[in-house]
């Protein structure tokens, strides 16, 4: 999550560039980390850094560095000259990197870097369409058999969440969300979980529309439990029963979002999807991981991901 913190530096380094651009270009804020994978050979340089997003921050703040792989066991961050676009045969799986390309990079061949010209041509361009824009903010992984008693980071301030990246269960509550909406203008939540056990995907993005921007609001500042259907679309991979389903959803009216009874803090981890009694998405405590079903059970490389953009 620290990567987010970097670009929030930059966003503030360059303030007038990007916030002028800000509704029409989120992407150009949102990378996403590729974790086990390596672009090899192409680096220029190579730093100490003490986590990814100290290594991403670094490449962000020169003109040539394309993307970076940042070695986990010698924290070790390669400033690449090239991406796994322009050299697709150097880009290999490395359980022990993390891979990430540079949007605010200069474009090749431009001469000057100047962030909100090359972040609306990188838009114009679809250079940065390949994963849709969307910044990670909320994750658990089942990576071991006692993950689920991995330390949360819980908190209101969202530099708080950003700068515990390897916090494998991070939970930013309801103020510090409305308050990185205020200052990322975010307008869409893509929520993702999967379940060895129950083998179904679910996987839906609120829409930009009426009853999407509802459930935005929903999560960060309204008591309103917004209507279900035709708030949200599924993705291609889903094949839940919750996401066609949204005429079940909701506690205790129908075709809604949320939980009478958890109108609380946490409830974008906590409830926020419930068909009662058969299929619910949850990751908010010890036992109730729950992925289009409520049982308890678990299996390594189970994930929840909440995203926005
Ligand atoms: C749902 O999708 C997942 C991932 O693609 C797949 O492994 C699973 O078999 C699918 N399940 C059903 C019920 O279609």
């Amino acid at each position: 999550m620290e990567i987010l913190s970097c670009i929030l530096l930059l966003i503030l380094v360059h303030k007038p560039a990007v916030f002028a651009d800000r509704h029409q270009s989120g992407v150009c804020r949102d990378n996403r980390e590729e974790f086990g994978y390596a672009l090899v050979g192409h680096d220029f340089r190579t730093v100490h850094a003490d986590n990814f997003g100290r290594c991403f921050f670094e490449c962000s703040l020169e003109e040539r560095c394309q993307s970076v792989t940042y070695l986990w066991n010698g924290k070790e961050c390669k400033m690449n000259k090239e991406t796994k676009k322009s050299r697709p045969e150097d880009f290999v799986e490395n359980p022990a990197a993390t891979y990430m390309e540079n949007n605010f990079r200069a474009k090749k061949g431009s001469t000057a870097f100047v962030p909100g010209s090359s972040c609306k041509d990188i838009v114009m361009s679809g250079d940065a369409q390949g994963d849709g824009g969307w910044t990670h903010i909320s994750r658990f992984i089942m990576k071991d058999q006692n993950s689920m008693k991995d330390q949360s980071s819980t908190s209101n301030s969202y530099r708080t969440i950003l700068s515990n990246y390897h916090s494998n269960k991070q939970y930013l509550l309801r103020n510090g969300f409305n308050q990185l909406k205020n200052d990322m203008g975010f307008t869409q939540i893509r929520f993702y979980c999967f379940k060895k056990e129950t083998g179904r995907v679910f996987h839906i993005m609120t829409n930009k529309n009426t009853e999407g921007a509802d459930v935005v609001k929903f999560f960060t500042e309204s008591d309103t439990m917004p209507t279900a259907c035709g708030s949200f679309t599924r993705l291609p991979d889903d094949n839940s029963s919750l996401a066609v389903n949204c005429d079940k959803w909701g506690f205790r009216n129908n075709n809604r979002w949320g939980h009478q009874s958890y109108l609380n803090d946490k409830r974008l981890f906590s409830k926020p999807i419930v068909w009662q009694s058969n299929h619910h998405y949850q990751f908010s405590r010890p036992k109730s991981y729950f992925c289009d079903d409520i049982s308890e059970d678990m299996s390594l490389g189970d994930t929840w991901q909440i995203f926005v953009r």
